[in-house]
C-alpha cells in the first residue's frame, strides 16, 4: 500500500474545511451565490495556509454541475466513496488534475512573456466542456516584468468565461497594476488551537496516540503553517509509529540540532559551499521542515558565539559536556566577530525563508554565501591595508599649505566620511583641538553604549565610516556589510542618538547607511575611485591578487587640502 501523506490526503476539499480563513471563505461564497464571479482572484500569505487548496475549490464551485456554487460536490476518498455520493463528471475532474480548463501554472517555471504569450493564445479559445476556463497561477510573484505586462493585457480584456486565480506568498513582488485588476484576499497565519484541533482530528482517524504536550510542540513548530505542522506529524509516526511520546517529539525536533546543525557549521566555517548540497539533500530526506532548521541554526550560531566569548558559557547554555566540547572545538575555527556576523545574517535571513516558495533553494543558496563570507570581508580588510599603505610614503612629503599635520583627522563638522580604519588607540586629542575629531565621536558613542548596551556596540564597532554634520550623525558600514544596516532595530537608533546627543553635547539625529548603497548613501565621488585606480599601491594589489576595487573611501584630510572646495582645511583651527 502507498502511503500518502497527511498534507495531501487531508487537502481541504470544500470551503469548510479550510481552517482559519473564515473572511475568505464567507466572501467567496457570498459572491458566488449572489452570482457575483470576479475575473481575478489573488491569494496572499505565507505557505502552507490554504492558497492552492482554496484556488482549487473556487475552480470547482465554479464549474461543478449544480453551479456555480458555494457548495461544490463533496470529494470522499475514493476508497470510501459510494455511490450516491459520487462527485459530479466537472468536481471529480478537477480533483484529480484532469480537467483540461482548469489550467494550474507554476508562476515559477513559467515566467517569461513566451510563456504568458501562449497562455493568451490558449485562452482565445472558449471552455470546451465546462462552464469556465480557470486558470490558477501560483507562485505568480515569480513572473517577469514582461511577463507581467503581457498578463495585465489580458487583464484589461478579458476572455470571457475566464477567471484567473493568483497564489503568491510574496505579496509585495506583485506590481500594483497587477493587484489592482484582482480581488485580493490574504490567508492569515493558522493559530495553534485550530492547527492543533485539527491534527486531533488527523490522530483520530489514523489511530495515532500522541499528548497535548506534543501537539503543542508541533503547533510552536509549524509556527501558522498548516502544512509545516502535517508534515512534522507525518515525521513524528515515521519516527515513533502509531504511539508518539513527548520524548521522542523533542527527539525529532531535536534531532535537527546536533548532527546536522554541526555539519552545517563545519561547512561554513571551513568555507566549504561544496558540501552545502549534500547536507540539504539529507535534510530534505529526512523530512525535516527547512525553516524550523533555521530556527535552530541561529540558535547553534548563537552558542558557537557564546563559547567563543564567554569565559564559562556553561552557565549560560543548555549544553552536555560532549556538546560544549564540540561547540568549543568549532568555535576555534572562527572570531568572534566572524560569529557574530553570521549570526546577525542568518536572523535576517530567517524570515525570507518562511516566505520562500522554494525553500530548498533560498537555504541552499544562503548556506553558501556564509560559506564565502570571510572571503568577502578581508577584500574589505585588503583595501583598508591599502589605504594605510598609501599614507606611509606621505608622512614624508612636505604639507601642503594650509594643511594640518600629517594623519590628524577632519575635525567635527566637515561633512566627509572618516575612514573607521583609522581608528586611534589613545586618549583623544579634543580637548587640544577644540571639537572632537568625528571618528573619535563615534568612539565615545560606543563606549557609552557599551555600558548597557554591549551587543548593539558590538554590532556598531562593525562601522566603516562617520561624518558629523551639523546635527546629524552618519555612520557607514562597508559595501556588501549592508545587513549589518538592516539588522539595527528603531529602538537601537534610539539608544545610538541618545549616546550621540550626550558626547556632542546638543541634539543629534543618527543614520545609518552601507558604502555606495544606491542614491541616499554616503556621497562617494567618482573622483575617488578614479584617483584610487591609478594609485600604484592599488594597481600592485589588482595585479597580484586579481583583486578589483569595489568602492574607494575619501582620502583623510591632511592629503585632501586643496582640490575641491569645501574640504576640511576650512575646518583646521
Ligand atoms: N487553511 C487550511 N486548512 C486546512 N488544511 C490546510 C490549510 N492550509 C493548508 N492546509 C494543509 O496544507 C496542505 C497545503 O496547503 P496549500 O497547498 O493549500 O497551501 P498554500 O497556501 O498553497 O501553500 P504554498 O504557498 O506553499 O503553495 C494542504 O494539502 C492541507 O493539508
Ligand atoms: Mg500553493
Ligand atoms: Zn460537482
Amino acid at each position: 500500500m502507498s502511503y500518502k501523506i497527511f498534507a495531501r490526503k487531508y487537502r481541504p476539499q470544500a470551503f469548510e474545511e479550510v481552517i482559519g480563513q473564515k473572511s475568505v471563505v464567507r466572501t467567496i461564497q457570498n459572491a458566488i451565490q449572489m452570482g457575483r464571479i470576479s475575473q481575478a482572484y489573488l491569494f496572499s500569505g505565507m505557505r502552507g495556509t490554504g492558497k492552492t487548496s482554496m484556488a482549487r475549490i473556487l475552480a470547482r464551485a465554479l464549474n461543478c454541475a449544480n453551479g456555480p456554487t458555494a457548495n461544490p460536490c463533496k470529494i470522499e476518498d475514493k476508497d470510501c466513496a459510494d455511490d450516491k455520493n459520487k462527485p459530479c463528471d466537472y468536481c471529480a475532474a478537477i480533483s484529480e488534475d484532469r480537467a483540461i480548463d482548469v489550467l494550474e501554472i507554476d508562476g515559477a517555471s513559467n515566467r517569461g512573456i513566451e510563456e504568458i504569450r501562449a497562455l493568451r493564445e490558449s485562452l482565445k479559445y472558449k471552455a470546451i466542456y465546462t462552464r469556465y476556463k480557470v486558470v490558477i497561477i501560483d507562485e505568480v510573484h515569480q513572473i517577469t516584468k514582461e511577463g507581467f505586462n503581457a498578463l495585465l493585457k489580458t487583464l484589461e480584456e478579458p476572455p470571457p468565461n475566464t477567471v484567473f486565480i493568483f497564489a503568491t506568498t510574496e505579496f509585495n513582488k506583485v506590481p500594483a497594476t497587477i493587484v489592482s485588476r484582482c480581488q485580493h484576499f490574504e490567508f492569515r497565519k493558522i493559530s495553534h488551537k485550530d492547527i492543533i484541533n485539527h491534527l486531533v482530528e488527523i490522530a483520530k482517524k489514523e489511530a495515532i496516540t500522541i499528548t497535548p504536550a506534543s501537539l503543542a510542540m508541533i503547533a510552536e513548530a509549524a509556527d501558522g503553517s498548516m502544512r509545516d505542522a502535517q508534515s512534522l506529524l507525518d515525521q513524528a509516526v515515521a519516527f515513533s509509529g502509531d504511539n508518539i511520546g513527548d520524548e521522542d517529539l523533542k527527539t525529532i525536533l531535536g534531532t535537527i540540532g546536533q548532527d546536522v546543525l554541526f555539519r552545517s557549521s563545519t561547512a561554513v566555517l571551513g568555507e566549504k559551499p561544496e558540501d552545502v548540497f549534500p547536507l540539504v539533500e539529507s535534510v530534505v530526506a529526512a523530512g525535516y521542515d527547512l525553516r524550523f532548521l533555521f530556527g535552530k541554526l541561529i540558535e547553534h550560531f548563537r552558542a558557537l558565539l557564546l563559547v567563543r566569548s564567554v569565559e564559562k558559557p556553561e552557565d549560560l547554555l543548555l549544553a552536555s559536556a560532549e556538546e560544549l566540547q564540540a561547540l568549543r572545538v568549532q568555535a576555534s575555527k572562527a572570531t568572534a566577530e566572524d560569529l557574530l556576523r553570521y549570526l546577525l545574517a542568518l536572523q535576517q535571513a530567517e524570515a525570507g525563508l518562511k516566505y520562500s516558495a522554494m525553500p530548498r533553494i533560498y537555504l541552499e543558496a544562503f548556506l553558501i554565501k556564509l560559506c564565502h563570507f570571510r572571503k568577502i570581508v578581508p577584500l574589505q580588510e585588503l583595501i583598508r591595508d591599502v589605504e594605510s599603505l598609501k599614507k606611509e610614503p606621505q608622512r614624508t612629503l612636505p604639507k601642503p599649505p594650509g594643511a594640518s599635520p600629517a594623519g590628524a583627522p577632519p575635525a567635527a563638522g566637515t561633512g566627509r566620511p572618516v575612514p573607521a580604519g583609522d581608528r586611534p588607540e589613545g586618549p583623544s586629542s579634543a580637548a587640544k583641538t577644540g571639537p572632537p575629531p568625528q571618528k573619535d565621536v563615534f568612539k565615545r558613542v560606543l563606549e557609552k553604549l557599551a555600558v548597557d548596551r554591549a551587543p548593539l556596540a558590538a554590532l556598531l564597532a562593525q562601522y566603516s565610516s562617520v561624518m558629523v554634520k551639523d546635527n546629524v550623525l552618519e555612520v557607514f558600514f562597508a559595501s556588501g556589510k549592508g545587513f549589518f544596516v538592516t539588522s539595527i532595530q528603531e529602538k537601537d537608533i534610539r539608544a545610538v542618538e541618545r549616546a550621540a546627543s550626550e558626547v556632542l553635547g546638543r541634539e543629534t539625529k543618527v543614520r545609518f547607511a552601507e558604502e555606495n548603497a544606491t542614491e541616499g548613501g554616503p556621497i562617494r565621488p567618482g573622483r575617488e575611485l578614479e584617483t584610487a585606480l591609478k594609485d600604484p599601491a592599488v594597481q600592485f594589489f589588482m595585479n597580484t591578487f586579481k583583486a578589483q576595487v569595489l568602492s574607494a573611501d575619501p582620502i583623510p584630510a591632511s592629503r585632501e587640502a586643496g582640490p575641491k572646495g569645501g574640504g576640511p582645511t576650512e575646518n583646521e583651527t
